[in-house]
């Protein structure tokens, strides 16, 4: 099995990564239990918009990063198919990583409901008052987080093949430091 030659993900790309990875799991599970739960509502909406804005940023600054510092090469002898699966589901996750606070920000903006984060800050609206808006939205909104979890299963997956069958080095270009020369 060929390994990858060089190397890692820098810094900021395995920062963003491994942080980006919680929040966002984090978020899906506050937006199912949110929707769910009368009681836990309040404080869970509370805490979905800030966060959900926070992730919007962190993927800005993480789309930058990739788009200045291509990642690591994949392994040579990785079947195409696989090379495209890997391709195609991280830009799908970066899709998804701005569609859906732009999404949740542009549902709640057509709800005719204030954007309120943290410390009471408010975000200006971005989509029209409109209730078949908001309606469309919302269920894109939720259409698109079970596409998000679907994705984030398979990528997750994929990522463990990779270090426990094929062991090419694929998980510790995002796993671990720089790579270190040998004495
Ligand atoms: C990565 C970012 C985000 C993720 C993963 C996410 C995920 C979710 C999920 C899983 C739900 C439950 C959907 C359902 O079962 O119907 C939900 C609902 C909701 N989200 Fe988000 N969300 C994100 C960002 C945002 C942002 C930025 C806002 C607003 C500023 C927002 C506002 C809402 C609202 C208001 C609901 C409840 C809708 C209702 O009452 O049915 N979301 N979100
Ligand atoms: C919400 C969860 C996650 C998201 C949104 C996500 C997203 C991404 C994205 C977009 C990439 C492409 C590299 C980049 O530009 O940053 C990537 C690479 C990678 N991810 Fe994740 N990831 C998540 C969770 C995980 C988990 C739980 C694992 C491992 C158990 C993992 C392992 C990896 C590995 C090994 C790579 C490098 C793949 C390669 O070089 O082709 N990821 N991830």
């Amino acid at each position: 099995m060929s390994r990858r030659s060089s190397s890692h993900f820098n810094l900021l790309a395995r920062a963003l990564h491994w942080s980006m990875a919680v929040l966002i799991l984090a978020m899906l599970f506050i937006g199912v239990t949110m929707v769910t739960s009368l009681t836990l509502r309040p404080v869970l909406i509370d805490l979905h918009r800030p966060l959900g804005i926070a992730i919007l940023l962190l993927a800005l600054l993480r789309l930058g990063n990739r788009l200045r510092h291509p990642p690591p090469p994949l392994p040579g002898d990785l079947p195409a198919i696989q090379k495209f699966a890997a391709v195609a589901s991280h830009w799908l996750l970066y899709a998804l990583m701005l569609a859906m606070p732009l999404i949740g920000w542009a549902m709640v903006s057509a709800g005719g409901y204030p954007v309120v984060m943290l410390g009471g800050v408010h975000l200006p609206a971005i989509a029209p008052h409109s209730p078949e808006l908001f309606a469309l939205l919302r269920l894109a909104h939720g259409l698109l987080a079970y596409a998000l979890f679907a994705t984030v299963l398979m990528h997750l997956s994929a990522a463990l093949y990779h270090a426990w069958v094929r062991r090419d080095g694929v998980f510790s270009s995002m796993a671990r430091g720089p790579a270190r020369e040998q004495p």
